[in-house]
């Protein structure tokens, strides 16, 4: 316990040092066996009164594994894509003006977190109360509009696509649940698939209420690809219920998306985006770069 509480708090005093030396696991689920409480995370101790006390009385403290137990469920349950478990801030390659300027916003989006402990003991988290977005500077629905050749053309000036949108996004995320931070990571496709069809099950909203509460509940919404799907009037109001309620609550949407901000705002409805827009203040960028997809970056 004493090693990761002391790494923490390391992380915490010096928040512009961001890179991350004890990464998290590698693996979702890799969990060895604590030998020393056989990860009941308690280790049971007597205490004797005195020398005529012979029963003793059981007495419990935390085990040291217990913190880094903590942190891997929270890892888990953050849901955080296997194809980013190694995208990390100090792996994220610098090497155009674009990727600097992601890369720096991140850092400085870090910056409005604290964890700290209050006098009587309780973790106070602070946390930043601003979306965050990368979108593109050409959308793809404005892409695919376009004849071919000015595509191609198009493309080769405005490429929104493997520009490491999510893999920096993956990356704040990790960071967060490392400081102790509720994190959700949930894919547009995936996450509001499943929202309409647990709003048409007939289990009197209970499976909705759940879904839509753990996106409600999490310090930090990570929100991938927001758009990805197409538009209807039913998803467009399920949009605007979880923006509209994140944001009456003050808690941030950290977004991106292969859309720009026009037809993003078609695809999730104008009053979501204003809403999701509106809040980011300067944490707002549309990009565009070099798709590292195709050079063999690996991370
Ligand atoms: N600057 C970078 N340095 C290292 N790897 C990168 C960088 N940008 C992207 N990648 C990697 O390229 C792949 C595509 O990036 P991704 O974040 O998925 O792009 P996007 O979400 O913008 O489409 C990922 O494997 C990611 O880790
Ligand atoms: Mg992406
Ligand atoms: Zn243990």
């Amino acid at each position: 316990m004493a090693e990761v509480l002391e790494d923490m708090q390391k992380q915490l005093k010096q928040p512009s040092k961001f890179s991350q030396k004890s990464s998290p696991p590698t693996k979702h689920g890799d969990e060895n066996t604590c030998p020393k409480c056989n990860d009941k995370e308690l280790v049971f101790y007597k205490v004797y009164i005195d020398e005529d006390d012979k029963v003793g009385t059981e007495w419990a403290k935390p085990c040291e594994c217990s913190a880094r137990k903590e942190w891997q469920r929270r890892f888990k349950s953050s849901m955080v894509p296997d194809e980013f478990v190694d995208a990390r801030l100090d792996n994220f390659k610098m090497e155009d003006a674009t990727q600097h300027l992601m890369h720096e916003m991140v850092l400085d989006y870090l910056r409005h977190f604290a964890v700290k402990t209050s006098e009587d003991g309780r973790r106070i988290k602070k946390f930043c109360q601003y979306n965050f977005g990368f979108l593109a500077e050409v959308g793809e629905t404005k892409m695919r509009e376009m004849n071919p050749t000015d595509r191609a053309e198009l493309k080769k000036l405005k490429n929104n696509f493997g520009i490491g949108k999510t893999h920096l996004q993956m990356a704040l995320a990790k960071k967060l649940v490392k400081d102790g931070f509720n994190v959700l990571v949930v894919s547009d496709v995936t996450f509001i698939d499943d929202l309409m069809q647990a709003r048409k099950s007939d289990d009197n909203n209970e499976t909705y209420s759940k879904l839509l509460d753990s996106a409600l509940k999490a310090d930090v919404l990570i929100w991938d690809d927001i758009g990805k799907v197409s538009n209807t009037e039913p998803r467009e109001r399920m949009y605007y219920t979880i923006i509209n309620e994140r944001s009456k609550i003050n808690k941030p949407i950290v977004f991106n998306s292969n859309e720009d901000r026009s037809s993003l705002a078609e695809k999730i409805g104008y009053a979501g985006a204003s809403r999701l827009f509106g809040g980011c203040e300067q944490y707002l960028l549309e990009a565009s770069g070099k798709d590292m997809r195709f050079k063999g970056s690996g991370v």
